[in-house]
């Protein structure tokens, strides 16, 4: 059996009996957005250092578990804390949490994170709904050879953010009086902040957001054929955008400053589901 579907479907072995219910979605929380789970109906949870073989991110505001519960009606199952590439583990493993929660049922994949604003309209606190994205300064997920159980060698890649998903949260933002900007997201694999002169760049290849995440999960998802939808919390100005330089300190304090806003439009867009 393909190494990396074994790794998968042992991790999946191992918590099968603890897992409460099907969820239909999975909830990933980007940095600084980490409380969200505080506003679920929780049932129960499984810390990833309870998971045989599982990576544990290294990151600080990044704490490891699946949260499992209820957001109004629906169940989810939601990811504190993500594995980030930059952490030094291979992208097989950083796309097996969300590969798990294939396994484990969702069949939408709600990815957040936080990023740099490179949009010139965009501002710190500003959301915006991923509607594309550019993979090409990441490695893909998909590289080695393919996992024919969980999709085709060669997946297409014209309509990665679901349509029907992104019209259920502009109206969920529209109806909660809540502003949503739009864009592009490309993910870079970090952990380096841009120089000024790569941001300029990425604004011409099209980018409105960039950050250290979410993309690799998106083409692992979309491999899987699940449905994906993504908000972005622009936490802070690209470099060279911005006046001063960047921290990380900085972009998790804006994600926490966000968070109670954010949370609102994740759980009235998620209810919509
Ligand atoms: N660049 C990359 N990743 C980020 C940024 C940024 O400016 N802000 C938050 N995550």
């Amino acid at each position: 059996m393909n190494e990396v579907y074994k790794k998968l479907t042992d991790c999946f072995e191992s918590i099968k009996d603890k897992i409460p219910f099907e969820p239909k979605v999975g909830l990933v929380l980007g940095s600084g957005l980490g409380n969200y789970a505080d506003s679920m109906k929780v049932v129960s949870e499984i810390e990833y250092s309870s998971i045989k073989g599982f990576p544990v991110s290294t990151v600080p505001g990044h704490a490891g578990k699946f949260i499992f519960g209820y957001v109004d009606e629906v169940p989810v199952v939601c990811m504190k804390g993500r594995i980030h590439f930059y952490e030094g583990y291979p992208i097989s493993d950083v796309v097996l949490p969300t590969r798990l929660m294939k396994l484990m049922g969702i069949k939408i994949l709600f990815l957040t994170n936080a990023s740099g604003g490179i949009n010139p309209d965009f501002k710190a606190g500003d959301f915006m709904l991923i509607t594309d994205h550019i993979s090409s300064f990441a490695p893909n997920p998909l590289i080695g050879p393919n996992i024919d159980e969980l999709g085709t060698r060669f997946p297409d890649m014209s309509s990665v953010y679901d349509k029907d998903l992104q019209d259920i949260i502009r109206s969920a933002a529209k109806d909660n009086g809540i502003a949503l900007k739009e864009g592009v997201y490309l993910q870079t694999t970090g952990p380096s902040f841009e120089s000024p002169i790569e941001i300029k760049a990425f604004a011409t290849l099209g980018a409105d957001a960039v950050g250290m995440s979410t993309v690799v999960e998106a083409i692992a998802a979309n491999h899987m054929g699940l449905k994906i939808c993504g908000i972005s919390c622009v936490c802070n100005l690209a470099a060279g955008i911005s006046p001063t330089p960047l921290t990380h300190e900085e972009v998790q304090q804006a994600g926490r400053d966000a968070a109670p806003l954010f949370e609102k439009l994740v759980r009235e867009s998620i209810k919509r589901f």
